[in-house]
């Protein structure tokens, strides 16, 4: 397994994986790698060579936001990376964002649901995922659901710019209890934990409602909201939408998707369900 920082390094890599008539596959992350971002990685295997990136981007988070603690451990990482036989591990230093001028904006799809409440966050993304895939040029690259917002904006950024990148889905890996994976859950006790399960269990039993026939969403984002806060929560949003993330819907049908973000604790949750 390569470990490379250096980025000429890394396009000399791509290159030679390219001469040898391989696919090149990227997983983005910001490390502290967790089961959910083993199976993006697993995913990835199954198309060609894998580069995952582990970077934490400054240009994502809020000056009030956990930059500073976000949990880091590159060498559990590695370790974890080796083992699943990725080909090479970029980890760019922080020129790669140290002093950019050039950012990309979406109009759209950032103007709603999580960009209400991270301004900035999603322009950081956008300008770091652009970045990678200029680096790496991938045929596939891979992002979790849980970020729903994050990969319907990749989807839109890659068509947009005509990018030769599959963007590849993949499904919310969850604990037992139901809370989606994610690195920010090392932030909870066992007994915070336990409450954040129920984030889950309430978007899951939204759904059940939906599925007896309650389909106006404004009694099912109710119903959602008021076990939130009775369970805790501080509740940022909760909305059912098209899953192509256009319209919110007055009428819930199937395939449409409710998405929340939440604190508890102090620490933001989000997650999501597809209306079946
Ligand atoms: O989903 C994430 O971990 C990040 O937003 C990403 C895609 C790696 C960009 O920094």
């Amino acid at each position: 397994m390569e470990i490379i920082t250096d980025l000429k390094e890394a396009k000399e890599l791509r290159k030679m994986f390219r001469n040898d008539g391989q696919k090149i596959s990227l997983v983005p992350t910001m490390g502290k790698l967790h089961y959910g971002h083993l199976n993006i990685v697993k995913n990835a295997l199954k198309y060609g060579k894998v580069f995952v990136s582990i970077y934490v981007n400054p240009l994502q988070f809020g000056p009030s936001e956990d930059f500073n603690n976000y949990p880091r451990d590159i060498e559990g990482d590695i370790e974890k990376l080796r083992q699943l036989n990725v080909d090479c591990v970029y980890m760019p230093d922080e020129t790669i964002t140290k002093n950019n001028k050039t950012f990309i904006t979406d109009d759209f799809f950032s103007n709603k649901l999580c960009g209400l409440y991270r301004p900035g966050h999603f322009q950081g993304v956008l300008t770091i995922v652009m970045k990678l895939l200029s680096i790496v040029q991938p045929d596939f690259a891979f992002f979790g659901l849980k970020d729903y917002q994050q990969y319907i904006l990749i989807k839109k950024m890659a068509e947009d710019f005509f990018m030769d990148v599959k963007i590849m889905p993949v499904p919310i890996v969850r604990e037992e209890c139901g809370l989606a994976m994610s690195s920010r859950n090392l932030y909870f006790n066992v007994t915070e934990k336990e409450k954040a399960c129920n984030l889950y269990k309430i978007l899951n039993n939204t759904r059940l409602l939906f599925k007896k026939g309650k389909t106006l969403s404004e009694n099912l984002k109710h119903f959602a909201i008021k076990e939130l806060i009775d369970k805790n929560f501080t509740v940022e949003y909760v909305e059912i939408m098209d899953k192509e993330l256009i319209d919110r819907k007055k009428t819930a049908e199937t395939g449409d998707i409710i998405l929340s973000a939440v604190k508890l604790a102090g620490v933001r949750l989000i997650d999501n369900i597809f209306l079946e």
